[in-house]
């Protein structure tokens, strides 16, 4: 494997492989599969499960990893173009990316999406100019589109659970939130759980619509694994036999780039915070998933994230086993 960038990369049988063996090095061990190897991992957005799972996941499997972020830079990294450095920053990603990639194997690179212009975002035009900087294997940490590690451990996460793949209702639910966040977790999850084969229903207010192109690709997945796409704005339509209902916030597409709009629109719909009675039409054990981090008592209600309905702990350890099965296939062998 040469590069781990988004779930769309991967046929339906390579990603069941790659979850089996997620669960084989969580039952069976192999300290010494990846003896002498470095992961290289640099953080341009912030994170706590990324940063931890990968460093252990490369530690249980033998090998070793350091972290670069611009916090810890004693230089200051300049990530603009074509910039005149005579500023504060005296480093540059430009010769920073492969620099760290060269002391590495492979390089795990997290940037969030800039949130200015959509089309650009979509693009991927950012975490594409990072890569563009070198030929090491690379694993997307987060982009400005795409959380394939993320995405992979909440398949290991349905399976787990025994949700079925197809006929399994999955609820993939705004919620609110005081900042505008990105689409990378909504997008991505949408195109796991539609190639998964599930019957997906996209809960949403007006102006939170995710992009057509976005849509039109968890489609064609859903299509070609016997599954569906819907979306609503009507809670007890979406919720109607739920196995799973997966909330994020996300930014208002409406308004995307523009903060004043976007909090405006936000602000209408301060109740969509996950809570009981919103399970009242979903099937007796439908699950409550998110990627974390999550505000408790704007995002979800305390009762659910500390009730049997929450899987958010399984779900941040599979990222921990989903990236070791990552990167035994990248590095391993
Ligand atoms: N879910 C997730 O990626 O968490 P972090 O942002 O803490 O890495």
């Amino acid at each position: 494997m040469k590069a781990f960038n988004d779930l769309a990369d991967f046929s339906n049988e390579e990603i069941r492989a790659l979850v089996e063996l997620a669960g084989r090095l969580d039952t069976h061990p192999e300290p010494d599969a990846l003896k002498g190897k470095v992961l290289s991992l640099l953080f341009l957005s912030p994170s706590l499960r990324t940063l931890a799972s990968f460093q252990a996941a490369m530690t249980r499997l033998g090998g070793g990893s350091f972290v670069i972020s611009p916090d810890m830079s004693i230089h200051g990294l300049e990530t603009r173009p074509g910039i005149v450095m005579d500023g504060a920053a005296a480093e540059h990603i430009r010769e920073a990316v492969p620099v760290i990639a060269s002391y590495g194997d492979a390089i795990g690179i997290r940037a969030f999406a800039e949130r200015k212009n959509i089309e650009t975002d979509m693009a991927e035009t950012e975490f594409n100019s990072l890569t563009g900087l070198v030929d090491t294997p690379c694993i997307n940490m987060e982009s400005a589109m795409n959380h394939p590690c993320q995405n992979l451990a909440d398949w290991k996460t349905l399976d787990d659970l025994g949700v079925p793949a197809n006929g399994g209702k999955f609820v993939l639910s705004w919620a609110y939130h005081p900042l505008a966040l990105p689409l990378a977790v909504p997008a991505s999850t949408l195109y796991m759980a539609a190639k998964r084969g599930m019957d997906v229903t996209v809960l949403r207010p007006e102006g939170f619509e995710l992009p057509d192109p976005l849509m039109q690709k968890a489609t064609a997945a859903a299509d070609a694994a016997g599954g569906s796409i819907t979306e609503t704005d009507q809670r007890s339509e979406a919720m109607e036999g739920a196995h799973i209902i997966y909330a994020k916030s996300w930014s208002s597409t409406r308004h995307y780039g523009d903060k004043i709009g976007d909090k405006k629109l936000r602000e209408q719909h301060l109740d969509w915070c996950v809570d009981e009675p919103w399970f009242d039409v979903a099937q007796e054990d439908c699950r409550f998933m998110h990627c974390l981090p999550v505000r408790r008592g704007v995002v979800v209600a305390d009762d659910i994230l500390d009730g049997p309905r929450s899987v958010v702990i399984q779900e941040a350890r599979n990222r921990m086993l989903a990236q070791m099965a990552v990167l035994h296939q990248m590095l391993g062998g």
